[in-house]
């Protein structure tokens, strides 16, 4: 088969390798009928994440069809339609059963793309298929669900959750990536009195709005925390969600909550920020970290069913699988190509797009 293979930073190939094997009985192999990148893959590319070895094949979500079923698998079939997550769960370890899949100890967590062979690639070997991947429903398209397999609930649970947001409250989102804007998203079935989105890029700005923002902070040229200051008669957003991952934004956070307000980080930090407790000791403020765990996708799953999350409008651009490498490049240069979600589509997914058999919700 063909897959995109991680050669090393700066360098994915889209080349041969070894058909996926079942190599546990709670394996499946899946066809990939859909993939897409993640701002992670990036990070991989740039040699931040050295626990990926040359040769692994990347990514970490996907929509496929069982081909193979291990012989313990009993509930799910071969022909099934799946959402393969980013987060695997063994079921069994003390984090799974406390339904925190991000931490499982016992061989799950974010592996894809990562630890084994990710779903960039025409087939993919599962793990532990029967506690982690999720049957579509039949009136669902591949790409109303693919973004399940990981922004929607990583900015839902890390940042909406973890932030305990309210009916009422100001939330101040930093970083209007896809990242931030699924957290404007998911934060809009709490009812904010005012979503405010902070960004360098006035395009992110601009699609901030789209996703559900009421105002808009270019901190490149405007004092965001002033902003949101004036906004809430001085005392400050009642819940900050940081988006980005860097240490300026982070800050930025714990300066624009108000006291006995909430600062959710979701962003994936390289390089250490600095804690201000000399102003914050006395604010009554909460900050919060977290990888995803992915516990809500069933959740998030029943309101796209319900249109009640309308997940597509992520699907910027989108390319034939084999075309991996240049969706790479668009999904790279996103000031330019304003790429939110690039979607890479198998060739019988391409073919029923084009046919106009794909089954739509919008
Ligand atoms: N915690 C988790 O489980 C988890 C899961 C997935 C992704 N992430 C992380 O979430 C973060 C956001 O992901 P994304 O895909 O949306 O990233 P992205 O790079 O597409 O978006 C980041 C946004 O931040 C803006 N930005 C950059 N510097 C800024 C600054 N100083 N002030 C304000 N805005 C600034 C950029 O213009 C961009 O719009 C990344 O760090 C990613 O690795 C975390
Ligand atoms: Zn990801
Ligand atoms: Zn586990």
């Amino acid at each position: 088969m063909k897959a995109l293979v991680y050669g090393g930073p700066g360098i994915r190939t889209w080349t041969d390798v070894p058909d996926p094997i079942l190599e546990e009985p709670t394996d499946v192999i899946v066809r990939i009928d859909s993939s897409t990148i993640c701002g992670t893959d990036l990070h991989i590319l740039k040699g931040d994440v050295p626990e990926v070895k040359p040769g692994t094949i990347l990514g970490h979500e996907a929509v496929g069809t069982i081909v193979e079923c291990g012989e313990a698998v009993t509930t799910l079939a071969v022909g099934d339609r799946v959402l393969v997550s980013c987060i695997t769960s063994c079921g069994r370890c003390r984090f799974c059963r406390e339904g925190r899949y991000g931490q499982c100890t016992g061989g799950g967590g974010w592996i894809f793309g990562h630890l084994i062979n990710g779903l960039q690639a025409e087939y993919a070997r599962v793990p532990f298929a029967e506690t982690s991947v999720y049957k579509v429903p039949d009136e669902l398209s591949d790409e109303d669900v693919l973004f399940l397999a990981d922004i929607l609930p990583t900015a839902y649970e890390v940042g909406v959750l973890a932030a305990k947001l309210e009916p009422g409250d100001t939330i101040a989102v930093v970083g209007a990536g896809p990242i931030g804007l699924a957290t404007i998203m998911t934060a809009k079935l709490f009812t904010p009195a005012r979503i405010v989105a902070i960004d360098l890029a006035d395009s992110r700005l601009e699609q901030a709005l789209g996703f559900g923002a009421e105002v808009t902070v270019n901190n490149g040229r405007e004092d965001a925390v002033a902003k949101v200051l004036e906004l809430t008669d001085g005392l400050g957003a009642d819940v900050a969600v940081e988006a980005v991952g860097v240490p300026e934004t982070f800050e930025l956070c714990t300066a624009l909550v108000r006291p006995g307000g909430r600062v959710a980080n979701v962003g994936v930090h390289g390089h250490a920020a600095t804690l201000h407790l000399e102003t914050l000791w006395i604010r009554d403020v909460t900050i919060t970290t977290g990888l995803v765990d992915t516990f809500t996708t069933p959740k998030l799953l029943r309101l796209i069913e319900e249109h009640r999350l309308e997940p597509r409008r992520f699907a910027t651009h989108r390319f034939a699988l084999a075309d991996a490498e240049k969706a790479y490049d668009v999904f790279a240069d996103a000031a330019h190509s304003q790429a939110l979600k690039v979607v890479l589509d198998a060739e019988p997914v391409q073919a029923k797009r084009a046919a106009g058999r794909e089954v739509a919700i919008a």
